[in-house]
C-alpha cells in the first residue's frame, strides 16, 4: 500500500445519495483536493463505447464484455483530473488528454458505468490510479469502495446514504436542470427512479468490492436534511478527527 503523506477522507454510498455535492462543498471548505472516482469508471465505460462504435445506449451498455473494457481499454486509458479556471465544473476529467466532463453524464453512461465497474479487470486496472491519487494528503475521494478497498486506512469515513424515491427526485432535478442548456431529453420519474435501483442491485451484488458500509464509516442518512446541513455535519466531524 501507498503510504499517505497527508489526511484522506473516505465518501460512499449509492447513486444520488447527495455524495458529489456534499463532497465539492466538504473540500471546498476544509481546502481538500476533490477525487471523483465515479468518473473513471464513467470515463472507461464512454472510451469503451466509443472503441466498439456503439452508440450510447441501454442496450449497448449491457453488450460490453470484460474483454472489450478491462485489457487495453482500462490498462491504457490515461485518464486525470484538471482544473479549469473559468469552466464549470472546474475540476474536469481527461481521458487520453480530451476533455470528456461533459460526456460522462448521461443515463446511458450511468448504466455502462455501473457495468464495466463489475469487471475485476477494470477495478484492479484503476485501484493504482486511485491510490496515487489520494495518498498525496488532504484529498477527499468519493465512490462505493473507498472506505473498505482502495483506502480502508482513510482517515475519516462516511457512508452516505437516501431513500430511492428522494434520489430519484434529485436526479429528476439535475438532469431537467441541465436539460435546459442542452435540450436533451429527460427521462421520467419512473425511468429514473427504475435506472437507481438497478445500479444499487449491480453495484452492492457485484462479487468484488461491491458497495458496502465499511465498519467504521460514519452514516448519514441525507432523505431529509438539506445539503448545508450535510456538509456542516461532514466538516464538523472531519475537523473533530483530524484536530
Ligand atoms: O458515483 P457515480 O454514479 O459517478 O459512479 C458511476 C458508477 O461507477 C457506479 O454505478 C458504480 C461505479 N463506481 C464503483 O464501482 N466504484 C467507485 N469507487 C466509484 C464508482
Amino acid at each position: 500500500m501507498i503510504p499517505k503523506l497527508g489526511p484522506v477522507v473516505a465518501i460512499d454510498g449509492p447513486a444520488g445519495s447527495g455524495k458529489s455535492s456534499a463532497t465539492r462543498r466538504l473540500c471546498e471548505a476544509l481546502g481538500f483536493v476533490h477525487v471523483d472516482t465515479g468518473a473513471l469508471y464513467r470515463a472507461i465505460a464512454l472510451v469503451t463505447l466509443e472503441k466498439m462504435q456503439a452508440r450510447q445506449s441501454a442496450a449497448a451498455a449491457e453488450q460490453i464484455t470484460e474483454e472489450d473494457c478491462a485489457g487495453e481499454v482500462a490498462r491504457s486509458a490515461h485518464l486525470e483530473f484538471r482544473r479549469v479556471e473559468g469552466k464549470a465544473p472546474s475540476n474536469r476529467i481527461f481521458a487520453n488528454n480530451r476533455d470528456v466532463t461533459e460526456f460522462i453524464r448521461s443515463p446511458e453512461i450511468s448504466m455502462a458505468a455501473s457495468r464495466v465497474s463489475a469487471y475485476p479487470g477494470v477495478r484492479a486496472a484503476l485501484l493504482g490510479l486511485q491510490r496515487r491519487l489520494g495518498c498525496v494528503g488532504k484529498s477527499v475521494l468519493e465512490g462505493r469502495d473507498i472506505g473498505t478497498v482502495i483506502f480502508p486506512d482513510a482517515d475519516v469515513k462516511f457512508f452516505l446514504l437516501a431513500s430511492v424515491d428522494e434520489r430519484a427526485k434529485r436526479r429528476l432535478r439535475e438532469l431537467t436542470d441541465a436539460a435546459k442548456k442542452t435540450g436533451a431529453q429527460v427521462p421520467t420519474y419512473e425511468e429514473l427512479r427504475e435506472q437507481i435501483e438497478t445500479r444499487d442491485s449491480g453495484d452492492s451484488t457485484r462479487a468484488i468490492a461491491p458497495l458496502k458500509k465499511a465498519p467504521d464509516a460514519i452514516e448519514v442518512d441525507t432523505t431529509r436534511m438539506t445539503l448545508d446541513e450535510v456538509v456542516e455535519f461532514m466538516t464538523q466531524k472531519v475537523r473533530e478527527r483530524l484536530g
